[in-house]
C-alpha cells in the first residue's frame, strides 16, 4: 500500500457527493473516483446493445464486457468509453439511473466490481482519492483514512438533479435532450433511494466510524471545508 489518502464520501442521490468531491480534489490537488460510473456504465452499454439487465446471463455477459473494455485510465476525468461508445455521453440520462440502481443490486456484479474500483483508485498519481457511492466506507475502503456520510432532503437533492441535468443538457443536441420534470426527478430519486438502501447486497448505510454531514442548508463551500478541517495527512 502506498501513502495515499482515501476520502470515502457515501451517501444517497443527489446529497451532493460528487461536486463536493470535485471541490475538494481541485483544492487539494487530489483524483477524482465516483464509484457510480461503474453501475451506470454497465446499465448504459446494456441499453445501447439492447441487452435485457433483468435476465442475468445477459447482464454478466454486458458486465465482462464493460470490464474488459473500459478506459480505466480515462475514469478520473469521467470519460468513460467502451472500444469507440462514448458511454459518457448518457451516463447522467434518468433512464440509465434507473438502470443502475438495478444493476447494483446484484451480488455478482458488485463483486465483480470490488477489485476494478480498488485498482482504479489506488492507480491514482496525486497524493490523495476522493471516492464517493454508497458502501466505500463500508464495502469498497472500509479502511478509509476518512469517510463521511453525506445527507440532503429529498426536495433538496431533487432540485440539485434538475440544476445538474439542466445544466448538462445546455450543449447537448436536440436528440439528446430529454424533458426534466420536477415531480418526475423526484420520484425516480425516491425509488433509486429505496432500492439502493433495501438492497440485500452492500446497502447504502453509514459507517460506524463516518462522519454524517447534513447538506440541505449548507453551500459547497460549507460542506467542502467542513471535510478538509478533518483531513490530516
Ligand atoms: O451515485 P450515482 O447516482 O451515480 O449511482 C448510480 C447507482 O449506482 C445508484 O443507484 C447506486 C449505485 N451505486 C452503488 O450501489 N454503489 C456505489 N458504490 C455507487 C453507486
Amino acid at each position: 500500500m502506498n501513502n495515499l489518502f482515501i476520502l470515502a464520501i457515501d451517501g444517497p442521490a443527489g446529497s451532493g457527493k460528487s461536486s463536493i468531491a470535485k471541490q475538494i480534489c481541485i483544492l487539494k490537488g487530489w483524483s477524482h473516483l465516483n464509484t457510480g460510473l461503474f453501475y451506470r456504465g454497465i446499465a448504459a452499454l446494456a441499453a445501447i446493445n439492447k441487452r435485457d439487465i433483468k435476465d442475468e446471463k445477459q447482464l454478466l455477459s454486458v458486465a465482462d464486457d464493460f470490464l474488459e473494455h473500459a478506459n480505466w485510465q480515462n475514469m478520473f476525468e469521467e470519460k468513460l468509453r467502451i472500444k469507440r461508445i462514448e458511454l459518457f455521453r448518457v451516463l447522467h440520462q434518468p433512464s440509465v439511473a434507473i438502470g443502475a440502481s438495478f444493476v447494483a443490486k446484484s451480488k455478482v456484479i458488485r463483486d465483480k466490481l470490488l477489485e476494478p474500483q480498488r485498482i482504479v483508485a489506488n492507480s491514482c498519481k496525486s497524493g490523495g482519492v476522493v471516492i464517493d457511492g454508497r458502501d466505500v466506507g463500508t464495502v469498497v475502503f472500509p479502511n478509509a483514512s476518512l469517510k463521511i456520510f453525506l445527507i440532503a432532503s429529498i426536495e433538496e437533492r431533487t432540485r440539485r438533479r434538475v440544476e445538474q441535468l439542466k445544466s448538462q443538457q445546455i450543449h447537448a443536441s436536440d436528440k439528446e435532450k430529454t424533458p426534466i420534470e420536477f415531480e418526475e426527478i423526484k420520484s425516480d430519486i425516491t425509488k433509486r433511494d429505496l432500492q439502493d438502501q433495501q438492497r440485500a447486497v452492500a446497502p447504502l448505510k453509514k459507517a460506524e466510524d463516518a462522519i454524517e454531514i447534513d447538506s440541505s442548508h449548507l453551500s459547497i463551500d460549507q460542506v467542502v471545508s467542513s471535510i478538509c478541517s478533518r483531513i490530516v495527512v
